[in-house]
């Protein structure tokens, strides 16, 4: 929107966010010739600079190259086969294009977003920066009311549609009215130490090390970018993890009998403690307000569902905005809670899988260990088990 242009007042969908599911929103809007404006709270600066995680699967990249964000994640993105097992000192590689016919690809999400922020600030739909939600109205009538700050000033946008794209700490789920939201919410007992490392990555796809010691996942972000976790209590101050501590745990807890490693120790940057939280909010739709992404479901990044997520429900939810656009009807938007909830609820059933296989609760007994070295032997011996693995993590057909 050009500097100092008059916000706008009216509008065919209010996204409310300016993170993957409200760009992508606008994206999808904009070039299917529906009118569209994006509210994002924060500055462009902080938006494109969130850490968040960077698998994206093939469902995913389709959609973005599809819509004109692919150029940059076809130059950069790195392209992966498959991921790595570590567990009682062996490792077991699952292989993609083997089990399922399909792979991913390794594009942090702070990219996906500069590309939307540079495609909408470009040709439009408008996006304003600095633009907080008070507050939306009218849910369960024909002109739903996004109130916003904005300028130092209060404003009013008047929408057909409200996309509820505000992330987990958003106000749009609140227009779910309290007497008809359902939420279903399990925390972990543990967090994640997440750092990047300018150093080149550990292995040449990602690696996800099951130990005693507790969880560690070694991923990338390019060539000579590492990104970097570990599973540490909640609570944990990242100041107590100097960079020798980490590298040391690290090496500790991935380490195989059959490949010794011994990392670059390059410098570390970007910690931070990370809390796994598994969240879904029903219904997804409430009269003419509709959410997507983080604003409906959370899901602990063990199975780099959360991007992956929000990309399915906006796709899902483009195509029924632009069907009541073109033919008036609104059936597809009756159908967009229900669609969308069945690949929420089985993206949550495989990331709490991943995540309880392969971290070391507190108070865990050896028995539970046992279990978990059972499951991680069963997908490393069987087909079947590593397929089902497979198919979640590379991710299902988009509905
Ligand atoms: N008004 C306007 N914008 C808001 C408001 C508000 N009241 N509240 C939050 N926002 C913005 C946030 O600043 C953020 O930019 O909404 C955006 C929500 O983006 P995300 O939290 O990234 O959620 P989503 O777009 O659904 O993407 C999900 O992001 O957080 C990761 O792990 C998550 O990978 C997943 C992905
Ligand atoms: C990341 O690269 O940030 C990443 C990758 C895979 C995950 C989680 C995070 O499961």
């Amino acid at each position: 929107m050009p500097r100092g242009a008059a916000p706008p007042r009216e509008t065919a969908v209010g996204i409310i966010g300016g993170g993957p599911a409200g760009l992508l929103l606008a994206r999808l809007l904009h070039r299917a010739g529906v009118d569209c404006v994006v509210l994002e709270s924060r500055d462009r600066d902080y938006v494109e600079q969130r850490q968040r995680a960077g698998i994206l699967e093939q469902g995913t990249t389709d959609v973005l190259r599809a819509c004109g964000a692919g150029e940059r994640l076809d130059r950069e993105g790195l392209v992966h086969d498959g991921i790595e097992l570590r567990y009682d000192r062996r490792a077991h590689r699952l292989d993609f294009p083997a089990l399922t016919g399909r792979r991913v690809t390794v594009y942090a999400q702070t990219e996906v977003v500069k590309d939307l922020i540079a495609l909408q600030l470009a040709d439009g739909p408008p996006l304003l920066f600095g633009a907080r939600a008070l507050a939306v109205t009218g849910a369960d009538t024909d002109r739903p009311r996004i109130h916003y700050a904005h300028g130092g000033r209060e404003h009013t946008l008047t929408c057909g549609y409200v996309a509820g794209c505000d992330g987990f700490h958003g106000v749009a789920r609140q227009a779910v009215p309290e007497s008809a939201r359902r939420t279903y919410t399990r925390g972990y007992p543990y967090s994640w130490l997440g750092v990047l490392a300018d150093a080149p990555p550990a292995h040449d796809e990602l690696v996800y090390a099951h130990s005693e010691r507790g969880f560690a996942l070694l991923s990338m972000r390019t060539p000579t970018v590492s990104r970097l976790y570990l599973q540490v209590p909640n609570g944990t101050d990242p100041a107590d993890w100097p960079d020798e501590r980490i590298w040391d745990e690290l090496q500790a807890r991935a380490a195989v009998d059959t490949a010794p490693w011994n990392p670059v120790r390059g410098p570390l940057t970007a910690k931070a403690v990370l809390p796994l939280r598994s969240s879904v909010t029903e219904p997804m739709r409430w009269g003419r307000v509709l959410l997507a992404g983080d604003a409906a479901h959370i899901v602990p990044p063990t199975g780099a569902k959360g991007l992956n997520l929000a990309v399915a429900d906006v796709t899902v939810l483009a195509r029924a905005l632009v069907h009541r656009h073109r033919t008036g009807s609104a059936e597809l938007l009756d159908g967009y809670s229900a669609t969308c909830l069945r690949r929420v609820w089985r993206a949550e059933h495989f990331s709490h899988f991943m995540t309880t296989t392969l971290h070391t609760a507190p108070d865990q007994s050896p028995f539970d260990t046992r279990l978990q070295l059972a499951a991680l032997d069963r997908i490393a011996g069987s087909r079947h088990a590593a397929a089902e693995l497979a198919e979640n993590y590379t991710g299902l057909p988009l509905p």
